[in-house]
């Protein structure tokens, strides 16, 4: 890939279409995964350990996704400054092509932001978080299932989560229709539908992870 084309207009929309993709697919498999909470605490801490005990597969989709992320964040910072340069008035275009944008589009900067940040922190508490241990069938694993329900038995971080989750709703009811958009993978007259189906995709992913923290809060265990 040259340079050139990673600099041009359209190169580095791209890139980010790309990087933004991959973590479409990471948040829907994530959200799954997730939703085995709800199985048993033996269900959960074992998808757990199964996806971190190849250390060389995990280890290689942690770096995968932090430079997905990387690239994603510079990018789209790198855009937004070279559009508020280029133009006073941004996002003229709404994903049907007529009239104002959508609000998700106009706020995807901010949605941005908040999911960073949110990301930070989500990482320090559970990917870094108190190891609590698990016995699975005689083995030592880490409890995540405990760590999740600690975590959601407080109301203000469980506010907070599904603060974040309503902002990831938007963003990724943007970002998907966006992207495809930007890699000319829609086929043409079908923009509305898809815009339509970028919407269930980002809500059905918001209200998939909402659903283990308004459960644990409400059960109150
Ligand atoms: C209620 C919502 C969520 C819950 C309960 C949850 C839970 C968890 C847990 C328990 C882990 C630790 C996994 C491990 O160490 O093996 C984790 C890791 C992670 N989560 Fe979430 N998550 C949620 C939402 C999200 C969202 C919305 C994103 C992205 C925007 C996200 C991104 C990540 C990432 C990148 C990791 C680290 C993966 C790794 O390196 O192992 N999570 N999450």
């Amino acid at each position: 890939m040259k340079s050139g084309y990673i600099c041009s207009s359209i190169g580095k929309k791209q890139v980010m279409a790309i990087s933004g993709l991959a973590w479409c697919g990471f948040v829907l498999s994530h959200m799954l995964g997730n939703l085995l909470y709800l199985v048993s605490a033996s269900a959960y801490n074992q998808y757990g350990n199964a996806i971190t005990s190849n250390k060389p597969v995990y280890y290689t989709i942690e770096v995968g996704l932090l430079i997905t992320f990387l690239v994603h964040v510079i990018f789209a910072i790198w855009v937004s400054i070279e559009n508020s340069n280029a133009r006073p008035v941004a996002y003229a275009v709404s994903p049907s092509g007529k009239g104002a944008a959508s609000f998700a589009s106009k706020t995807m900067k901010y949605s941005g932001i908040l999911i960073f940040v949110f990301l930070i922190l989500h990482l320090i508490k559970f990917r870094f978080g108190t190891y609590y241990p698990f016995d699975l069938n005689g083995a030592e694993v880490r409890d995540l299932h405990r760590l999740m329900t600690e975590a959601f038995l407080g109301a203000g971080y469980t506010a907070w989560y599904l603060i974040c989750l309503t902002v990831l709703g938007f963003h990724l009811s943007h970002a998907l229709w966006s992207s495809l958009q930007t890699l000319s993978l829609l086929p043409s007259g079908k923009e509305k539908m898809f815009s339509c189906l970028s919407s269930i995709f980002g809500w059905a992913v918001a209200i998939g992870f909402a659903l283990n923290p308004i459960i644990i809060y409400m059960r109150g265990e």
